[in-house]
């Protein structure tokens, strides 16, 4: 491979030096617009030639432009007259926009060869003298390929900064800016205009020798380059200009408190600042677990062992999301002990923080959310970005469609092709204003101020998620609202709302609540999600001598479909010290090994297992006989296609796989199923990865299985628990 960088700074002359370590063997050729640097760089041995012009040092396999943002378009020029026909060309520049729309003035359009790309060093050293080969590792690099880049160009790209230790994300050029002008460039415009201020000050030198480590720490970002933060200020102008203005507004407010003396006003403002920073804290930590350890993106299991021991999963998806909504809602401090500390549960939290809402953890599983009454959210400042979680953007439509302010709802790639318009239909029913896409997708609008009137919904889709969304919808409107389910759906939102003192009754299929009520805060035990269990309680049963006990988990008879179909196949599970805790019936699972038959999924089941099918999927292919689900179509709009996904996967992997319209016909190996190696796609979907995962313990020569980050969404231990259970489990980022 002949890499080429162009721009021997920190950010260029780092990438040499890390390439140089991930891979000896490739050609590096390097380009300074000063000949001492080409030089300097030579003699480091950071590179093997010096380019003498930028169309020379564009004639490699891979360039990588890392120049300021003002020179970009006149390099990019350069190097697309000198490539060749096959080379790659990315960058490293701050703003993303601006490069797309320096590469479309020099060629009319983005070319597939063109990666715009952002390595986020988080140093504000600069030049050749400051190159460190492990600038990058453990920090995000994040990719802003367009619709016209070639997917194996993004994919060179990726293992390019992968290989340098970096974690890479994808985004649009568009969100990319919006997200860096306001967590980096505005910082470092506050930092230079702080320091700038003080320095005014003709007694500066004196204010200088007494400041102390809030001045060093809060400051130290203004020593960077003023030459490259002038160029990405200007670059990213208008986003720029947004957070300066969000950032006056918000001083101007702070002036007044201080003013007036306001002392509950300044204490919930640095209290909310606070919070925010612990949670950032908190995903800065999960996000460095990611590369070393937690969350990486593929995993490498084969056939192993028996697994055994006892463990306990984290806490219930469900329940957590619930809790922390109808604790933000209520009047008091909800403690919440047990919570999903994974990225779906933790978007429910930050959500409510943009709106306002003090909560303070979470710290090992603990969050304390102090309740804002039922009318007390406030506007957030921007879109609410909620990730991966279908669960947060469809309940809290319910809930944001009666507030008096409006809001846009924003998801990740996969959120983003789900469909909403389920929610925004039954909504309006009740008076809401909620739009979506054209083609029913994210993001959801909802208009504020529309006065919600009780009224009866009939549910076309069983989903828990719409019929919450109502029952939500319906503590705003005025008199009863109640709405009708096709079948039988997790009922968490009920008992919860009963749980914080709103009675929510039951006729048949048919739940009744009454508007205008207030929430009294609630103590939440969160059980053991049944729906990460069940990845252990198939994995149990399909491997030989296996006899593992899951504890404290959730039973609530609308989740347990799982069990009663493994049971229908033979699996042995027994629930030992039933109880209940909190409102929801709780047990520890003792699963061990056993011969599975396949079985005909009876349709009642399919809605109380609807979560577990991925990994129900492993099992039949591991049964004697074939198994048959029907009536399961909603699989087909989860994070991913999941009937599409799991055909893909099982079929790569030998086993007989027929998906219909809405379910599959599985063709089970039998008790000596042995399935063939392969690599599989996880499609950014938690539940195809770790039921993959599970059928690679039927794999004696191994299953390597791609794209698993997103596991971190529901069960961001999964790695150590499936190791500690005896899973022969290798990971990479
Ligand atoms: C959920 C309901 C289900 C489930 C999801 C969580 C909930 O979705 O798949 O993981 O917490 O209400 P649907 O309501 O779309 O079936």
């Amino acid at each position: 491979m002949h890499l080429s960088v162009i721009g021997l700074g920190l950010i260029g002359g780092s990438s040499c030096a890390a390439i140089r370590g991930a891979h000896p063997d490739w050609t590096i050729t390097g380009y300074a617009r000063s000949i001492a640097t080409r030089e300097a760089a030579l003699a480091r041995g950071l590179i093997d030639h010096a380019a003498d012009s930028l169309e020379d040092a564009g004639a490699a396999d891979l360039v990588l432009i890392a120049v300021p943002m003002g020179q970009f378009r006149d390099v990019f020029a350069a190097v697309s007259r000198g490539r060749h026909a096959h080379t790659l060309v990315t960058d490293a520049g701050s703003t993303k926009g601006s490069v797309v729309a320096d590469v479309e003035s020099v060629l009319g359009a983005m070319p597939a060869w063109f990666v715009p790309g952002h390595p986020i060093a988080g140093s504000e050293q600069s030049g050749l003298d400051a190159t460190n080969a492990e600038l990058y590792v453990d920090h995000q690099v994040i990719l802003t390929p367009v619709t016209s880049t070639a997917a194996d160009a993004v994919d060179t790209v990726t293992a390019f900064w992968r290989d340098q230790g970096a974690r890479v994300s994808h985004m649009t050029p568009t969100r990319h800016d919006e997200v860096l002008a306001l967590t980096s460039h505005l910082p470092h415009v506050l930092a230079f205009t702080l320091v700038h201020a003080l320095s005014d000050d003709d007694e500066h030198l004196d204010i200088f020798r007494y400041a102390a480590g809030g001045f060093r720490d809060f400051t130290r970002i203004a020593g960077s380059d003023p030459v490259m933060w002038r160029d990405i200020a200007l670059a990213n102008q208008a986003a720029v200009l947004v957070g300066i203005d969000r950032f006056a507004d918000r001083l101007t407010q702070l002036r007044t408190m201080i003013a007036s003396a306001d002392q509950d006003g300044l204490i919930r403002s640095f209290e909310r600042a606070r919070a925010a920073r612990e949670l950032f804290k908190a995903l800065s930590e999960q996000g460095a677990q990611h590369v070393t350890e937690s969350h990486p993106s593929v995993f490498q299991v084969r056939a192993g062992g028996a697994l055994t021991g006892r463990i306990r999963v984290p806490g219930d998806k469900s329940i957590s999301h619930r809790a922390v909504m109808l604790g933000a809602l209520a009047d008091g401090v909800t403690t919440i002990t047990g919570f999903l500390e994974g990225e779906d549960a933790i978007a429910t939290v930050q959500a409510f923080r943009e709106m306002g809402v003090v909560i303070e953890g979470p710290t090992e599983g603990q969050i304390r959310v102090h309740g804002a009454g039922i009318d007390g959210l406030k506007a957030p400042q921007a879109p609410l970005y909620v990730g991966n979680s279908g669960t947060t953007m469809r309940l809290l439509t319910g809930i944001l469609a009666g507030q008096a302010f409006n809001t846009v709802l924003e998801g990740d790639s996969s959120l983003s092709r789900r469909p909403m318009r389920r929610v925004a239909e039954p909504l309006g029913q009740l008076g809401a204003n909620v739009t979506t896409s054209a083609s029913g997708t994210p993001p959801v609008v909802v208009t504020g101020g529309q006065p919600l009137t009780g009224t009866h919904v009939d549910l076309t889709v069983a989903s828990a998620q719409v019929k919450s969304a109502v029952l939500l919808a319906g503590l705003y409107a005025s008199g009863t609202t109640s709405v009708t389910e096709p079948a039988v759906t997790r009922d968490h939102t009920e008992r919860m709302l009963n749980g914080f003192g709103v009675p929510v009754r039951r006729e048949g299929a048919t739940a009744f609540v009454e508007g205008g009520q207030r929430l009294t805060a609630a103590a939440i035990d969160v059980p053991a999600d049944i729906s990460s269990a069940a990845f252990f309680l198939v994995a149990a049963s399909i491997v030989p001598g296996s006899d593992l006990t899951l504890e404290h988990v959730g039973l609530n008879p609308t989740r347990t479909g799982v069990l009663e179909i493994l049971k229908l196949m033979g699996a042995d599970i027994t629930v030992l010290n039933p109880r209940e805790v909190g409102g929801e019936p709780v047990g520890d699972l003792r699963v061990r090994a056993s011969a599975l038959r396949g079985v005909e999924i009876p349709a009642s089941l399919v809605p109380l297992a609807i979560d577990e099918f991925p990994v129900l999927f492993v099992a039949a292919a591991c049964a004697t006989g074939v198994t048959c689900v029907q009536g399961a179509e909603e699989l087909r709009v989860k994070e991913s296609d999941r009937i599409q996904s799991m055909v893909d996967g099982l079929s790569a992997l030998g086993v007989q796989i027929e998906g219909t319209p809405d379910g599959a016909v599985i063709q089970g190996q039998g008790l000596d199923a042995r399935f063939r190696s392969a690599e599989v796609q996880a499609h950014e979907d938690h539940r195809i990865a770790m039921a993959l995962t599970v059928a690679g313990l039927r794999a004696p020569d191994g299953v390597i299985v791609h794209d698993c980050a997103n596991v971190a969404t529901s069960f961001p231990n999964f790695i150590g628990l499936a190791r500690q259970v005896g899973f022969a489990l290798d990971v990479r980022a």
